[in-house]
């Protein structure tokens, strides 16, 4: 039998995933080494493979058919618009795209103005003020700590993830505008879920399950 594999996000997502598969008796015990460097793990009992990637690559690796199966957040799979089935919220890490600024740029979004918009995600928030406010606008490209982007000066407004708002709150921003909710998804390859379909459907139906177990306790 071939080995269905998943990539994991990793980081938080990751470890936040193999303790639901444990719960329903996947497990993986070589991937909980601190001090290993390993990227592949298997589960021969399943016959599965496990692997860790950086979150914007999961989606590509799951498109390719380098993964059947992937699991990472909404805004990863929103920028990236690669072609796969999403096919389960995990309702784990959930947070919020937002546009957010100092309080004073609300007026600018109002407006229409032509503002620049600095974030880690140019894609989402093209779609955003292009097709959705049908506003234009100067995207910038940034690589983190967005935050500071209105406090230099590079931009009037950021578009980024808000989880607890601390970030903006100790910098003197605000949420301006709410873009959408995101959290963890589970994706699969277009391919895999025909070919693959009950072994996938196991898998996918063992983690809504224990989800639904979760919900109730
Ligand atoms: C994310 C996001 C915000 C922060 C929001 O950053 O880009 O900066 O978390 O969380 P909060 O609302 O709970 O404060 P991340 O930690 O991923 O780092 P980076 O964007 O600076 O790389």
């Amino acid at each position: 039998m071939r080995y269905i594999t998943i990539a994991l996000a990793k980081g938080r997502l990751a470890k936040q995933t193999m303790e639901l598969f444990e719960s329903f008796g996947i497990s993986c015990e070589e991937m909980k080494d601190p001090g290993s460097r390993k990227l592949i793990f298997t589960n021969e009992e399943w016959r599965l493979k496990f692997f860790l990637s950086k979150a914007s690559d999961v989606p590509t690796f799951v498109e390719y058919g380098a993964a059947d199966i992937g699991i990472v957040g909404k805004d990863t799979l929103l920028e990236e618009g690669r072609k796969l089935y999403e096919v389960l919220d995990l309702e784990l890490g959930k947070c919020r795209m937002c546009v957010a600024g100092p309080a004073l740029a609300k007026k600018l979004l109002e407006h229409g103005d032509l503002i620049r918009v600095a974030t880690k995600y140019p894609a989402i928030a093209k779609d955003y003020f292009y097709n959705k406010k049908h506003q234009t606008v100067e995207i910038i490209k940034l690589n983190g700590s967005v935050e500071l982007a209105p406090i230099v000066g590079l931009s009037e407004v950021i578009v980024d993830i808000v989880e607890t708002g601390s970030t903006l709150r100790e910098n003197g921003l605000d949420v301006l505008e709410e873009i959408c909710p995101l959290s963890a998804r589970v994706v699969v390859n277009q391919v895999s879920m025909k070919m693959e379909q009950e072994r996938v459907n196991k898998l996918i139906s063992g983690l809504q399950s224990e989800l639904q177990k979760r919900k109730q306790n």
